[in-house]
């Protein structure tokens, strides 16, 4: 099991996990118009952190950084239908948050988080309570009425995935 993030840089192994990350979304977000998810999927200012399991993507988390600003938008997340539940989730999730911080410089995620997932992202140390001053994000994460805007700090210290396992 791998946990790799790439943006649209044209490597082809890269490419064939995006897409196929992308078809994951366009299946268990029925909500999102798949030229969206395609779009911002493709688009190199995101970034995906993606689950690899025999060279196969079964999810991933689809990011915004905003370097500027220290902090990132979740857009799109999600578990191949057949393997939720089973913490991969929650591992991807840890993941990004390393990752965020380490390599992007990030204090914090904000995310317009669908009704049913809610759960998940609290789960994940998310709250309904922004705490970010709102100069360092408004104007900057686009209003989606169809979800709850959440927020996660991201701890500066903490080890959250074990690298040399
Ligand atoms: N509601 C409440 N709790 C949940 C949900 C949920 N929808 N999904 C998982 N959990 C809980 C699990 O029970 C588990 O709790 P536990 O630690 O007490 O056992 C914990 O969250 C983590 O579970 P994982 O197994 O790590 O989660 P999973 O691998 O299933 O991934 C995810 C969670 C991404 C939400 C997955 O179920 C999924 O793809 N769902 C469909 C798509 C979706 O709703 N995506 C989020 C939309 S919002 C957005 O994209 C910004």
């Amino acid at each position: 099991l791998k946990f790799l993030c790439y943006s649209n840089d044209g490597v082809d192994e890269h490419m064939i996990w995006l897409v196929g990350l992308k078809n994951i979304f366009a299946r268990q977000l029925p909500n999102m118009p798949k030229e969206y998810i395609v779009r911002l999927v493709m688009d190199r200012t995101h970034k995906s952190m993606m689950v690899i399991r025999n060279n196969i993507v079964v999810g991933g988390i689809t990011y915004r950084p905003y370097a500027s600003q220290r902090f990132g938008e979740i857009a799109f997340c999600a578990i191949t239908a057949d393997e939720q539940v089973k913490g991969y989730g929650t591992r991807l999730m840890n993941h990004l948050k390393q990752h965020a911080r380490d390599a992007d410089g990030l204090t914090h995620f904000l995310t317009y988080a669908d009704n049913n997932a809610v759960g998940y992202f609290v789960k994940q140390g998310f709250t309904k309570e922004i705490t970010l001053d709102k100069e360092r994000w408004h104007g900057y994460i686009k209003d989606y009425d169809g979800g709850i805007l959440m927020e996660c700090k991201i701890d500066q210290k903490l080890p959250y995935v074990d690298l040399a396992t």
